[in-house]
C-alpha cells in the first residue's frame, strides 16, 4: 500500500493512512514516514491492534532505539514493561492502578506540564511513539505545541535574545512546579541537570524550533528566578492555542512525534481508571550541546 497524510492540525500533525505495523517496513514506507515526521512533526497512525514486539520492531525500523533506565520512580523490580518501553500507564507491575497518593503516580503527573521527552538526558529523544492499549472513559488527551511555529512567531529581539542561550533540564524542576519534592538523594543524584541549547535547527529542514520544557530550570548565565519568568513566558508564548493540536485518543492509536519540533503535554483523567500507554523512543543524534558538571555536582565535590 501507499502511505497517505493528510494534514489535521492547524499548522502541523499529519494522519496516516496505507501503514501496517504489524508487517515489516519496506524502504519506501520509511522514507515516506520520515518524510511526514520532517513535515508534520506529529503522525497519527489509527488501528494499529499490535502486540508489544511488533511496535518495537516497527520503531527500530526507523532508526536506534531509546531506553527507559532509572528515568522515573518505579523501581527495577517494579517495571511492568521491558526497559525497551516507556511504561506512561498508571498501572502497578500487577496492572492494578496506583493509588492517588502514591508517589511514583504522583511523579508522573509531571508529564501534564508540557515537556520535550527525555530533555533531561545529554542525549535527548528524537521520535517518541505512543500507542494505546487501554483508556479512561474521558480525558486523557494528549496536546502538542508546534516549536517551529512558536519560533517564528517570536518578534526580533526575542529572537535575538533566545539564540545561543543554553538551559539546564532536570526532572527534578518540573516537579518543583507541582510541589512534589519527595525525592531520596539515589534520585537526585540520577535526576542530575544536563544542558540543551534553546533553539534548534532541524538537520534536513533547517528550520528553527524553541526548544522549551517544563524540565528546564535554569538558563546558563542568567539568575535563577528572571531564567524562570523568562522561560515561562516562552512556553505561554509557544503553547497558545493556535499552536497546538489535541489528538483525542481511540485504543489502537499509535502517535509519532518529534520531540526537537514540538513539546507536548498529557491531560488529566479519572485517577481510578486505567490508563495503558506504552511508549516507544529514538534516540537523537547526540548531545545538543557540550556537558559540564553541575552546580549541585561541583559543589559536592568541593566540599
Ligand atoms: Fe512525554
Amino acid at each position: 500500500m501507499t502511505v497517505k497524510i493528510r494534514q489535521i492540525g492547524p499548522c502541523f500533525a499529519g494522519e496516516v493512512e496505507g501503514v501496517d505495523m504489524s508487517r515489516p517496513l519496506t524502504a519506501e514506507e520509511v522514507a515516506a514516514i520520515h518524510a511526514g515526521m520532517d513535515r508534520y512533526a506529529v503522525l497519527v497512525f489509527h488501528d494499529q491492534h499490535i502486540t508489544d514486539e511488533q511496535h518495537l520492531a516497527f520503531t527500530v525500523s526507523l532508526g536506534d532505539l531509546e531506553h527507559a533506565i532509572g528515568t522515573s520512580l518505579r523501581r527495577p523490580d517494579e517495571y511492568r514493561l521491558p526497559t525497551t518501553f516507556a511504561d506512561v500507564s498508571n498501572l502497578d507491575k500487577h496492572n492494578q492502578v496506583y493509588a492517588r497518593d502514591d508517589r511514583r503516580r504522583l511523579f508522573a503527573i509531571g508529564n501534564r506540564l508540557w515537556h520535550s521527552d527525555s530533555s533531561f538526558k545529554p542525549t535527548p529523544a528524537k521520535y517518541s511513539l505512543l500507542r494505546a492499549v487501554s483508556i479512561p472513559s474521558k480525558g486523557g488527551n494528549t496536546e502538542f505545541a508546534d516549536m517551529r511555529a512558536a519560533y517564528d512567531a517570536l518578534d526580533a529581539e526575542t529572537k535575538a535574545t533566545v539564540e545561543g542561550l543554553v538551559c539546564e533540564h532536570s526532572q527534578i524542576f518540573s516537579r518543583q512546579q507541582l510541589g512534589f519534592f519527595d525525592l531520596t538523594d539515589e534520585e537526585r543524584e540520577r535526576f542530575r541537570p544536563v544542558r540543551q541549547v534553546m533553539v534548534r535547527t532541524h538537520p534536513v529542514t533547517g528550520r528553527k524550533s524553541l526548544y522549551l520544557a517544563s524540565h528546564a530550570g535554569a538558563i546558563v548565565g542568567w539568575p535563577v528566578p528572571e531564567a524562570r519568568a523568562f522561560l515561562r513566558d516562552l512556553i505561554e508564548h509557544a503553547t497558545q492555542r493556535e499552536f497546538v493540536h489535541v489528538h483525542k485518543w481511540r485504543v489502537g492509536d499509535l502517535v509519532m512525534w518529534d520531540n526537537r519540533q514540538v513539546m507536548h503535554r498529557a491531560r488529566p483523567f479519572p485517577a481510578d481508571e486505567p490508563r495503558d500507554m506504552r511508549r516507544t523512543t529514538l534516540m537523537g543524534d547526540g548531545p545538543t550541546v557540550a556537558q559540564v558538571e553541575t552546580a549541585e555536582v561541583a559543589v559536592a565535590v568541593a566540599s
